[in-house]
């Protein structure tokens, strides 16, 4: 399964591109009578999608009801910290386009974090409903990148807690110690499809390594997405990929 890699000259670009493939995505869902599925990356680089969704053509056009919202990984803080993943989609796209209470399945970072990887788990499994020993599966998975190779909150190196059921688990963020919740590489990997979005010079080492299987890149958490039955896009601005032409 080979990534397909696409590059933009700007972020405004990337973000405009995955808002359309989002638009198409969830009309298809909605069309066939399906709920979209959709995981929401952490960090900053995705606000720049999330600003784009709320813009008229988006907010108008795509079916919101059909799309639901979970995360790849929380910080295990409170939903109006400042670090929550959560909070980040809130104030960019989920207020604005008042998606309904049931449609965002958010991870509850004020919660004890080995209960709440379980019961985040059994929400993505009911809600999910895979078959009995299957791992749940998600329409589309957005995942940002950390210029030390983590992508949700698996870091390299990091032992995780993982929930019985292998689908949550707890992580540390290893310089700050911060406890986090973040799905598992399994359940990343059991998606139809996985969207890598990353901009920025500061990335463009550790996508080189990544996409040109660079030997110390092997251990790196995000060089082990590779979805069994999905697709894996890699959605780069110019700066991000300027290591990939050398
Ligand atoms: C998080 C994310 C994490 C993030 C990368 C990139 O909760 O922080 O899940 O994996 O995507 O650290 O973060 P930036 O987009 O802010 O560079």
């Amino acid at each position: 399964m080979t990534a397909e890699i696409k590059i933009y000259p700007q972020p405004a670009k990337l973000a405009e591109v995955v808002a359309v493939e989002l638009q198409k995505a969830s009309k298809q869902a909605n069309d066939a009578g399906r709920r979209f599925n959709l995981v929401l990356a952490g960090g900053g680089t995705p606000r720049a999608v999330y600003q784009v969704l709320t813009r008229p053509e988006f907010r108008k056009s795509i079916a919101w009801d059909c799309v639901h919202f979970f995360w790849g990984d929380e910080r295990c803080v409170s939903p109006d910290h400042e670090d929550s993943n959560f909070r980040m989609a809130k104030e960019t796209l989920l207020d604005t386009l008042a998606i309904l209470e049931e449609n965002i399945h958010r991870i509850r970072g004020e919660s004890d974090p080995t209960a709440e990887a379980t019961r985040y788990a059994e929400e993505i499994i009911n809600h999910l409903k895979p078959q009995p020993e299957e791992t749940p599966r998600f329409d589309w998975v957005l995942l940002g990148l950390g210029t030390d190779g983590h992508t949700a909150s698996l870091f390299p190196g990091v032992e995780l807690i993982e929930d019985r059921s292998g689908v949550c688990a707890v992580a540390v963020q290893p310089q700050s110690g911060q406890k986090r919740i973040t799905l598992t590489n399994r359940v990343l990997n059991q998606a139809r499809r996985v969207s890598f979005i990353v901009t920025g010079k500061s990335k463009a080492q550790v996508v080189a390594d990544i996409l040109n299987e660079s030997p110390e890149s092997q251990n790196y958490p995000a060089a082990q997405i590779h979805p069994q039955q999905g697709t894996l896009e890699w959605f780069l601005d110019e700066e991000a990929a300027e290591k990939l032409k050398e």
